[in-house]
């Protein structure tokens, strides 16, 4: 290594050096049989438990009315960490240190006996940390979710006002509440028994490593954040695109459509993200209070702000894809959307007059999550004057999933003796940079609920002004049947009449191109 390269080696700036290692607890998982558990919280506590990141001792509890021995229910979970483990091949010997710190309570979830056997459970330990300082995680269906905070409550097994310096808290997932009206009625039912800030309500999004650097690219570097208004930025598009069909999730999803399951949470969670302004500190409240104050200055879209759609018979990959409607437990009159697209104005000074195009579908060509900031043209002298729309306009492209990474698109001359002009790209990826470890959303959120910090959960005015939005589109669809140019076939960008809503504005959606070693993403 020469001089040079020594002087550039990258200083590391811990951020969380000063962070008190979190205490012991006890998680009690409420539904511990059920598909969460075994795909993601399990695998994700043992990965933690691995990493020496869980505190020593943590006891995990399963509280379900499934009729298990621990030892079923154990096995139940090895064989589902075999298949969903992110680390291949499983560490036995850490899987059965870590399986003894399992044990499992059967009861029903509205039985108060049922609770008076976890109370039990809990707080038969002889170190006073695990007995008191408790985590609930409710892997329910959301209907439950009220009346099982409720009992717990009631029954003393969560403790409103835990003596200090203990701790209780209660993590959830979404949805929360279907529209506005009812979010909010959840919010009130949930708050009577607990205080705000003993809820750590999910949104796995922002668990995402490259989710969380938004706010460091934005906010740690100098160079972004003067080019990241109106004055340079024409327009930014945020894609939440997939492969996979509604699957075997009919029952919830012919409830949700893709506006409820991903745009009402995921897409305005990185929207606000990429918008917000600089919060005043790296605090919760203050990163919370910039998001919401963001969320709240998107105008109320209009009719023509809106498009949705629901895919029809296709293929990708050339694997054929049924329709929606013919897929299991959907109704084969079914109107509900699995693509929303969407053009927002934010009022405020920094954005206003700059659309964000927003994009989510099922069934859609490749999967992908990608935001990209496009860039003004140039005056029209010089480059511009000769190429017209042949130059290209920069772009920021912040890719989240898969092969993530950030690109930067320029314009640079083609070598040879023609004077011939083209985009080139600057790239930055995860993978080369740190080597492949992503860990899975789910170990970074279970271990800031474990430790207090609710920074990536979302505040109870956020979920409300998000709903506000959403029940505002449902408002202008209502009980209008899909038309003719609302359906696209599967494999496809989505509806024809998704162009549309770009070209009233002289835009075109930019497809994110999937990314392999040798091309580049996105040229
Ligand atoms: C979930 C939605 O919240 O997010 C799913 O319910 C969607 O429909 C999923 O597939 C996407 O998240 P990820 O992390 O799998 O890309």
């Amino acid at each position: 290594m020469d001089k040079l390269e020594q002087l550039d080696e990258p200083i590391v700036c811990k951020l969380d050096d000063d962070r008190v290692p979190p205490s012991p607890c006890t998680v009690v998982i409420v539904g511990a049989t059920g598909e969460l558990t075994a795909r993601k919280l399990i695998p994700a506590l043992y990965h933690l438990h691995r990493t020496s990141a869980l505190p020593q001792p943590t006891r995990i509890i399963g509280f379900a009315r499934k009729n298990h021995t621990l030892d079923s229910w154990r096995n139940e979970l090895f064989g589902a960490l075999l298949e969903h483990s992110r680390t291949k091949p499983v560490d036995r010997t850490a899987w059965d240190r870590f399986a003894s710190s399992l044990s499992y309570c059967r009861g029903e979830l509205s039985d108060p006996n049922a609770y008076a056997s976890l109370e039990q459970a809990i707080s038969t330990s002889n170190d006073q940390r695990l007995a008191e300082n408790r985590l609930f995680y409710l892997a329910i269906p959301p209907s439950q979710f009220g009346p099982v905070v409720e009992m717990l409550h009631q029954t003393g097994v969560f403790k409103r006002d835990p003596s200090p310096p203990f701790w209780n808290r209660i993590v959830i997932e979404k949805p929360f509440g279907h529209d506005l009206a009812s979010a909010r009625q959840l919010n009130a039912i949930l708050t009577r028994h607990t205080h705000e800030n003993q809820l750590f309500r999910i949104d796995h999004y922002l668990g995402k490593e490259t989710v969380q650097n938004i706010l460091m690219f934005r906010f740690a570097n100098s160079i972004f954040e003067p080019i990241w208004s109106r004055q340079t930025v024409d327009y930014v598009q945020i894609t939440l695109s997939e492969q996979a069909g509604v699957g075997t999730r009919a029952g919830y999803y012919e409830e949700a459509g893709a506006l409820r399951d991903v745009v009402q949470n995921h897409l305005l969670q990185v929207l606000a993200l990429v918008a917000m302004e600089p919060p005043v500190s790296l605090e919760a409240e203050s990163i919370r209070d910039e998001k919401v104050k963001l969320l709240k200055s998107i105008r109320p879209p209009e009719h023509r702000d809106v498009v949705r759609g629901q895919y029809t018979n296709g293929s990708i990959d050339g694997r054929p894809c049924p329709a929606y409607r013919t897929e299991p437990k959907v109704n084969p009159n079914s109107n509900v959307e699995t693509y929303v697209a969407l053009r927002l104005q934010i009022d405020n000074w920094r954005w206003a007059d700059v659309p964000f195009y927003l994009r989510t579908g099922k069934r859609l060509p490749i999967n992908v999550s990608e935001v990209r900031v496009q860039f003004r043209q140039t005056p029209n002298v010089l480059f511009a004057a000769r190429c017209g729309k042949n130059l290209d306009t920069n772009a920021i492209i912040l890719r989240l999933q898969p092969q993530e990474g950030i690109s930067l698109r320029f314009n640079g001359k083609v070598p040879g003796t023609s004077m011939q002009v083209r985009p080139v790209r600057m790239h930055f990826s995860y993978d080369t940079e740190f080597g492949a470890y992503t860990p899975e959303a789910y170990e970074r959120l279970l271990l800031d609920a474990i430790d207090g910090d609710a920074t990536l959960f979302l505040r109870r005015d956020e979920v409300e002004v998000c709903w506000a939005i959403v029940d505002r589109i449902r408002t202008l669809w209502g009980d209008s049947p899909l038309k003719e140019n609302e359906f696209y076939p599967a494999g496809t960008w989505g509806p024809p009449c998704s162009n549309e809503l770009l070209k009233q504005h002289n835009h075109s959606w930019r497809d994110p191109r999937p990314v392999c070693a040798s091309t580049p993403a996105n040229p």
